[in-house]
């Protein structure tokens, strides 16, 4: 059976090590997957539930092309667009959630955490964001959606809004219900200044995490301050509970290396954590300065990645209009 891959990243700049070992790799596998078809969606219009400066906005798509390019994602073999232009993803938004009700979105933690204490003031498409996510999903028919552990919550209510839709209209199997991909380990890259929060393109230093474009310098310098404990490098699984910090960069480099963490453990138990912040440093140079490069090298070339862009709009909409037509004659309309 042919996999049917969708998932989005929001073009809100500072694409990190979380976001690559958390979301990009695994597209990046599945988009050389000859069983898959992919689709990945810079999501502009989640980005502007937050204030977004338009030109930096604008700036910010690119990159996100950019980065999925410069991380091994082929734009002939996957789709590649950005989701406002696809108008049947705001049309969907709007008629799903007149099925979705108030209370699975108030159970919502991401809203919650970004809209902070003073909820009054979050903007309706802060709050409706997953209803946004769940229409990008259900308009390409997706089988399996690649993501962070983060976006766990989100996945299951598109689910849940799918079988309501279904339910509502007396339709068994119209929206398919999709599958999350989540890796078991490694899901969640948490912040290189505090390993229980995670690593976010909003905190404010930029030391908490390393970003995509980040040069070999960088990467040496940030891993040098990363915070740690004070006792030697653990030497068991156990003691990883206790101290989030080793486990964290522990698992860093079993994700970039592809390793398995009990062996990283033996391989570096005892030791100082010096001499593992340099093996850690290596690898991440080695893995993410030729992506920084590539990057850089791309946005040189804006007429390229927007040509990207209106070829996987064209694609997109082709597969997305169809799909709306179908949903609209459903309602009635
Ligand atoms: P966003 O930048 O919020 O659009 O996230 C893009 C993708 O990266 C989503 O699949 C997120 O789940 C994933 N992601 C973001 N931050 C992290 C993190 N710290 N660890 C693992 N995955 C993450
Ligand atoms: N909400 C996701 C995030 O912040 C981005 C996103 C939007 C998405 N639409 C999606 C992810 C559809 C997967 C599928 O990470």
């Amino acid at each position: 059976m042919v996999k049917k891959i969708f998932s989005g990243v929001q073009p809100t700049g500072n694409l990190h090590l979380g976001n690559y070992l958390g979301a990009i790799k695994n597209f990046v596998e599945l988009s050389n997957d000859q069983t898959s078809e992919c689709v990945f969606c810079v999501v502009d219009l989640h980005a502007i539930t937050v204030r977004q400066d338009p030109k930096e906005l604008q700036n910010n798509i690119r990159e996100t092309v950019a980065t999925f390019v410069a991380s091994g994602i082929d734009p002939k073999k996957s789709i590649i667009f950005n989701q406002s232009r696809v108008s049947a993803h705001s049309e969907a938004a709007w008629i799903l959630g007149c099925s979705a009700p108030m209370g699975w979105l108030n159970r919502m933690t991401q809203f919650k955490e970004k809209a902070g204490k003073d909820k009054e003031k979050a903007s309706i498409g802060l709050y409706s964001y997953p209803v946004l996510m769940a229409a990008d999903i259900l308009l390409y028919d997706t089988t399996h959606v690649p993501v962070g552990d983060d976006q766990k919550q989100h996945l299951e209510l598109c689910r849940d809004i799918a079988q309501k839709f279904n339910n509502d209209y007396g339709l068994t199997d119209f929206l398919k219900v999709p599958e999350p991909l989540i890796q078991k380990q490694f899901s969640r890259i948490m912040s290189l200044k505090d390993g229980l929060k995670k690593m976010s393109k909003s905190e404010i230093s930029d030391l908490s995490r390393i970003n995509l474009t980040d040069d070999k310098s960088q990467i040496v310098n940030k891993i040098k301050k990363a915070k740690t404990d004070p006792l030697p490098m653990p030497s068991n699984f156990g003691e990883l509970e206790k101290r989030p910090e080793a486990r964290n960069l522990l698992g860093i480099y079993a994700s970039v290396t592809n390793s398995n963490l009990e062996d990283l453990i033996k391989e570096f138990s005892g030791k100082n954590f010096s001499q593992f912040k340099e093996s850690l440093s290596q690898v991440l140079v080695d893995k993410i300065s030729p992506i920084s490069l590539e990057i850089k090298k791309l946005l040189n070339d804006k007429k390229y990645l927007d040509e990207i862009l209106l070829d996987g709009y064209e694609k997109a909409n082709k597969i997305a209009s169809k799909k709306i037509e179908n949903i609209r004659e459903i309602v009635g309309f």
